[in-house]
């Protein structure tokens, strides 16, 4: 079909689970792939001094999946001298011979699919069916950026003008690109933007989240291996406070593009304006605050899948994940019982297990928060239902997905990321007061809404300032070229990550006339 992706779309490889023989297939790439990964900077001239530091299995601690390196002061400073040094080289090959490397990245990413989805599983503890949604996601961010590449940088464009003059616009990569990826997507978004940012011609470092450097490793070597060169795309891992700072504080850095929380979005856009330089570009995808309304007319059964799915699955790490299922009363307490019933249903523990819908939480620091957030609401709230989780959670960060069941939006003062759903009840009423109550919270990203009343569906989805809006399905899993995704207010700048805008960032504008 011709989408945003035009002519050339080709969808990423799935996964037929009804096939035993594909399912086999893909089990034994991903047993044959297990090894003890090491992540180091990829830096060209450079090598850090730091102590490697071992990486443990979120699903068992006692499970070592590699050792990963941070970089030093000296290698942030080598990697920002060649990025500079190889960009210009880099933005005058033409744009169809950049794309062309994003769509052999895709071909690669695709046969090395069994060893990434390994990694997403125990680096990240990952589900399956989610890793196999990690590897699909950053294949079609490589075909889409590649696509949209050629048509907005392939020709220069040619603009009327008086006779006698010839006016071109061109378009070319800022300079150097910093990219700060989240340990929620390792693949996905790590890909997205860095492909975003070196299709346009820009040199990128990247610096991924502590807790997933070895994906961005892999993810890296394969980039270098498709033709990128090694002083265009460098990486570093380490963390925000150091090597994150280093690099937004540099005057060298054109642009940055960051997926995380709001508080540190503010902090990089504060280092960036400190700098004696030029004025850097910041695209951030921030938090969310998601809400799901569902009226009297719509279907329990529904929404209750559709809660489920959005607020628990991938433990509830998906900054798209709903946090807050609005009801309206004459279907509340039905909705409620058919809640708790279907969490009854989830099977919570070792994701490398297919049979698995919810696999740990990131790590300890993330579980902490979560516990923290559930003991104030077991004071503050009423609980609904907490899921049962097998033995083997015993070993690794998981967190039972729960239900509260609150008075107020006030209760909640921030956004909690896990599995953790708020259920608020509403009358006919209140309808405009919630619309408000949730554009109140500044935040902008996903909306649910469950409805069989159009003029309900319209008011809401007109009314609710929000990214991503979904009507009668779940409110996760935006697909490339198909839900632009990103949000906006207190959620981030946009623009939206595989939308047709999404490059036009990451370019400058020249326009050349001459008078012929
Ligand atoms: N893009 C993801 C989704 O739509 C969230 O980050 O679920």
């Amino acid at each position: 079909p011709v989408g945003l992706f035009g002519e050339q779309r080709k969808n990423s490889m799935g996964v037929n689970f009804g096939n035993d023989n594909e399912i086999k297939a893909l089990a034994d790439a991903i047993a044959a792939s297990v090894q003890s990964w090491k992540a180091t900077p990829l830096v060209p001239g450079a090598t850090s001094s730091a102590t490697p530091t071992p990486v443990t299995d979120p699903a068992d601690r006692r499970r070592t999946v590699g050792s990963w390196q941070a970089a030093d002061s000296a290698t942030v400073e080598k990697a920002l001298g060649n990025a500079a040094a190889a960009q210009p080289d880099w933005d005058r090959m033409p744009a169809a011979g950049r794309a062309k490397i994003l769509e052999h990245t895709a071909d690669l990413l695709e046969t090395h699919r069994g060893e990434l989805i390994a990694l997403c599983v125990r680096e990240a503890g990952k589900t399956i069916p989610d890793a196999i949604a990690e590897v699909r996601e950053a294949v079609d961010f490589c075909r889409y950026y590649a696509n949209q590449a050629r048509k907005l940088l392939g020709h220069p464009e040619v603009l009327p003008g008086p006779t006698g003059e010839s006016n071109q616009l061109f378009l070319h990569g800022r300079g150097v690109f910093v990219c700060i990826s989240p340990w929620n997507f390792p693949l996905a978004i790590f890909m997205g933007q860095v492909v975003a940012a070196l299709v346009t011609g820009n040199a990128v470092i990247a610096k991924p989240a502590e807790q997933t450097n070895l994906v961005a490793f892999r993810a890296t070597q394969i980039l270098h291996e498709a033709g990128v060169p090694a002083a265009v795309m460098q990486l570093l891992p380490g963390d925000g406070a150091t090597v994150g700072a280093a690099l937004c504080k540099d005057p060298r850095v054109a642009g940055v593009a960051f997926t995380g929380s709001t508080e540190t979005a503010r902090a990089i856009n504060r280092a960036l304006a400190a700098r004696d330089a030029a004025i850097a570009v910041l695209i951030a995808e921030t938090g969310g605050q998601n809400a799901l309304i569902a009226d009297s007319s719509s279907l329990p059964e529904q929404v209750v899948k559709d809660a489920v799915n959005s607020a628990f699955y991938s433990a509830g790490q998906r900054c798209s994940c709903a946090r807050i299922l609005f009801v309206q009363e004459d279907i509340a307490d039905k909705v409620i019982a058919m809640l708790a019933g279907a969490m009854d249903e989830l099977k919570i523990g070792e994701p490398r297990l297919l049979s698995t819908d919810i696999g740990p939480v990131i790590d300890e620091d993330a579980k902490k928060i979560l516990d923290e957030h559930s003991a104030r609401m077991e004071k503050e709230a009423r609980l609904i239902k907490v899921a049962k989780m097998g033995e083997e959670a015993a070993h690794g960060t998981f967190f039972a997905p729960r239900a509260f069941e609150i008075n107020s939006l006030c209760q909640l003062k921030r956004e909690v990321f896990g599995p953790v759903l708020h259920v608020l009840r509403w009358k006919a009423a209140d309808l405009e007061k919630i619309i408000d109550q949730i554009n109140a919270t500044g935040y902008g990203l996903t909306l649910g809404v469950h409805s069989r009343i159009d003029s309900t569906i319209e008011k809401i989805s007109r009314n609710v300032k929000v990214g991503n809006c979904y009507v009668n399905r779940n409110q996760i899993g935006a697909v490339v070229g198909v839900q632009p995704f990103g949000g906006e207010g207190l959620s981030g700048t946009g623009p939206k990550a595989g939308g047709p805008h999404y490059l036009t960032r990451f370019v400058t504008e020249r326009t050349v006339t001459i008078n012929t």
